[in-house]
């Protein structure tokens, strides 16, 4: 399976080689959806761990126990990075590992597993991209109060200079945090993430100390950095349009984009949060718990920014019953389809959003290099008897996609690199091992990887648009 190219369309082949030679290739992973071994080596427990032993928090009852082995398959893992035809790897570090309990100094044998898989990238000619923190907060942390209170911040950035100090001789490109609206709000509002709060007061006041902390760890690695190392954050992102022209869908709109983009772009790129966002959450009766020089923090510069996006949306601020004032009693908010095709997890396939989405960012905040940090798609996937994936939905995804990315460098947005979600089928949070996301199969009875027809579409993509 090496003839792949006929999976792009022609235009869409023509934009994908308008990429230069020194795009950056990546997969991408985290700790807790792939490693394993969650008992082993002084590593304690956090608030996913927490959350999956909740009864149907999680789709079978799943939970990231064994995951994908990870742990002890590194190797072997690396070696299939290497075989998709990356150039670097972004994976996450797992807090209870590096600092048992979230306080106290370096555990040191779990420290050891990230400082051989450092080395083994190396080895391999594989740029390390190190994310600080992809959702596993120490559940002591969590009771001590977690994102939603300001020490969380603080202990954060302790956490991310023990890290730093030992590896920022090898690893140049840090991310501080992946998604944090995924932690603020499905977390903390929604529910439906660990710890699986439904309070939108703790939800904002999440945002804020997770870009505080951002701010905190990276002003103090940046003061110890060796020259030449990069520092990010990785936000979540997707468009926001009005389902219609009515006053009700465009405030709908405009809120979404706010409490989805702007509330941390906006601090993060101009030190301030916007106005209309201040008030939204007001109306809610909650505040963002800002002190005193917070805002300088939380802008110091950034090197890059990471952009994981899957989808767009179009909304509504009418409810199904026609009330602008939806049950809550705040106003209504309510996607509307597209009535596009969508992936296994019932997201429209809006490949045309992801270059609005990276043209918009280019736009609204300048000078900043971007990173596609996450993009992929979930399908049910049908192996052979041999293992084989023949994957042309997610092949499809892929390549229109890609050529997304190139339509938006074309329009002049600074898009220096793209990172496959994922180099592994693992476990997808909420939706557990049911949803696969991997450029390679992974067959959980027996932990066997075989890559999919859409990572040998990756490779050859690679080599021909670097030209080896
Ligand atoms: C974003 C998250 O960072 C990642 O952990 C997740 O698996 C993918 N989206 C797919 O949902």
């Amino acid at each position: 399976m090496t003839e792949t190219t006929d999976a792009a369309t022609r235009e869409q082949q023509a934009l994908i080689d308008s990429l230069p030679q020194d795009f950056r290739w990546g997969v991408a992973t985290a700790a807790y959806q792939i490693e394993g071994a969650v008992a082993e080596d002084g590593r304690t427990p956090s608030i996913w761990d927490t959350f999956c032993r909740v009864p149907s928090a999680i789709d079978n009852n799943d939970n990231g126990d064994v995951a994908c082995d990870h742990y002890h398959r590194m190797p072997e893992d690396v070696g299939l990075i290497k075989e998709l035809g990356a150039d670097t790897y972004r994976f996450s570090v797992a807090w209870p590992r590096i600092q048992p309990g979230g306080k106290g100094p370096v555990n040191e044998a779990g420290m050891a597993f990230y400082d051989r898989l450092v080395d083994e990238l190396l080895e391999k000619d594989l740029a390390p991209w190190l994310t600080l923190y992809h959702w596993d907060l120490p559940q002591e942390l969590e009771d001590a109060g977690g994102w939603p209170s300001r020490d969380t911040a603080y202990r954060f950035a302790d956490y991310s200079m023990l890290v730093f100090d030992r590896l920022s001789d090898r690893v140049k490109h840090w991310t501080t945090l992946n998604e944090p609206w995924c932690s603020a709000m499905h977390g903390y509002v929604h529910g439906v993430m660990a710890p699986g709060h439904r309070d939108f007061g703790a939800g904002v006041r999440a945002v804020h100390h997770l870009l505080l902390g951002h701010g905190l760890a990276t002003q103090r690695m940046r003061a110890a950095a060796p020259e030449g190392t990069q520092f990010g954050i990785t936000l979540n992102m997707g468009t926001s349009d009005a389902a219609s022209d009515s006053l009700a869908d465009r405030e709908a709109a405009r809120n979404a984009d706010g409490m989805g983009v702007r509330i941390y772009l906006d601090p993060l790129v101009h030190g301030r949060y916007p106005s209309d966002v201040l008030s939204d959450i007001a109306v809610r009766g909650a505040a963002l718990p800002i002190e005193d020089g917070d805002l300088s923090v939380i802008s110091t510069p950034l090197d890059f920014l990471g952009v994981n996006y899957y989808f767009g949306q179009q909304y509504s601020g009418v409810d199904e019953q026609g009330s602008a004032v939806g049950e809550d009693g705040f106003p209504a908010q309510r996607p509307i389809p597209f009535g596009e095709p969508t992936t296994a997890m019932g997201w429209e396939i809006l490949p045309g959003k992801f270059t609005e989405l990276l043209t918009r960012i280019g736009r609204d905040y300048p000078g900043l290099p971007i990173f596609i940090t996450e993009n992929g798609s979930a399908f049910d996937d049908e192996p052979d008897e041999s293992g084989f994936v023949a994957d042309e939905g997610r092949t499809a995804y892929l390549a229109s996609h890609l050529a997304a990315v190139a339509a938006a460098r074309q329009q002049g947005a600074d898009i220096r690199g793209y990172f496959a979600w994922s180099l592994l089928d693992n476990f997808e949070w909420a939706y557990g091992y049911a949803k696969r996301f991997g450029l390679v199969r992974v067959d959980y009875e027996t932990q066997q990887r075989t890559i999919k027809q859409s990572g040998y579409y990756y490779r050859d993509t690679v080599r021909r648009v670097r030209g080896s």
